[in-house]
């Protein structure tokens, strides 16, 4: 007898790989995609829900609610990410207008509804800054005890992308991810570490094009021009395709490897802030408070992905 899905939202600023995630999570039948929220992040608030939009229509995704949430982060300046997802945070391929209609609820209240009405349920994937999860929290710290598990795609073990040690969803709302964390949610960080072990390779493309649907064209494209970006800022061939990473632990946790650690963000640092700080071998003494990716089972996610960009016609 198969498990039940799990129930999901996926908060996400797509973005390329946010893309990736989004028809992973509306595919595979391990998960139930409750919600789409979307987040400044990668691009404005206005570009990312169009963006979500824009997929959503493309693959026929018309059952699942899109709701537009945080503009900017908790407490500073919005950064955005044009020099790896270009000017509208999706370039690359061309998306007809879009019919997919973005829901009249704002993303906290629609989280905090969904929450409620799942309770224990209800797994949070942010895939983007964590603002909307943060400000949902604010809004209601009773929702704290009813979310099983929020598993979401940022920080690093190691080195970051967007300063030396801080990935860029962490980086863009320090604040909102040590908030999360102090929440007492189980979570598990999906980071840099981690994803880039799951690289778009010229063989993994090759295989998304030779699906030869719309779908199918659209994400080719979408990795062309990430491909592009990543070679051109960080002198990457194969750019890691992060986000469908975190949707994978939910869906195969089998596929996604993950220890028991003491994780801390870092919000004051001079040269430092947004790092999380991932006490791999217990020096500092703090117990556990978090699961952290560290191995992924690279063929198992590609057949997964590939798999799931398949069912689309
Ligand atoms: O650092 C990578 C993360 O930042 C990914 O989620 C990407 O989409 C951007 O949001
Ligand atoms: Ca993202």
């Amino acid at each position: 007898m198969p498990a039940m899905p799990r129930k999901i939202i996926l908060d996400c600023d797509p973005g390329h790989d946010d893309a990736v995630a989004i028809l992973l999570a509306a595919a595979t039948p391990e998960i139930e995609l409750l919600a789409i929220t979307t987040v400044a992040g990668n691009q404005t608030l206005e570009k990312t829900t169009l963006n979500a939009r824009r997929i959503c229509t493309l693959a026929g995704i018309t059952d699942v609610p899109i709701a537009a949430g945080a503009a900017g982060p908790l407490v500073r300046d919005l950064r955005v990410a044009p020099d790896i997802h270009g000017e509208s945070g999706m370039d690359g391929p061309t998306f007809g207008e879009p019919t997919v209609p973005v829901s009249d609820r704002h993303a906290v209240d629609l989280i905090v509804e969904l929450v409620r009405a799942h309770p224990g349920e209800v797994t949070l994937v942010p895939v983007g800054p964590l603002t909307n999860v943060a400000a949902a929290l604010q809004r209601d710290p009773g929702l704290a005890a009813l979310i099983p598990e929020i598993v979401f795609m940022g920080g690093s073990t190691g080195r970051g992308n967007t300063t030396p040690l801080a990935e860029f969803n962490v980086h863009d709302d320090p604040e909102a991810a040590q908030l999360v964390l102090d929440a007492g949610i189980p979570v598990t960080m999906v980071g840099l570490n981690l994803t880039h072990q799951a690289r778009a390779t010229e063989a993994v493309v090759e295989r998304i094009a030779a699906l030869g649907t719309p779908v199918g064209d659209a994400v080719r494209d979408l990795m062309t021009f990430f491909a592009a970006m990543y070679e051109q800022v960080f002198g990457l061939t194969d750019p890691p395709v992060h986000d469908p990473c975190a949707v994978a632990r939910v869906a195969r946790p089998e596929l996604v490897r993950c220890e028991d650690v003491f994780l801390a963000v870092e919000t004051e640092g001079r040269w430092t802030s947004g790092a999380t700080v991932v006490d791999l071998h217990g020096v500092l003494g703090h117990a556990p408070n978090a699961k952290v990716a560290t191995e992924l089972d690279v063929d198992g996610f590609w057949e997964l992905v590939v798999d799931a960009l398949a069912t689309y016609r």
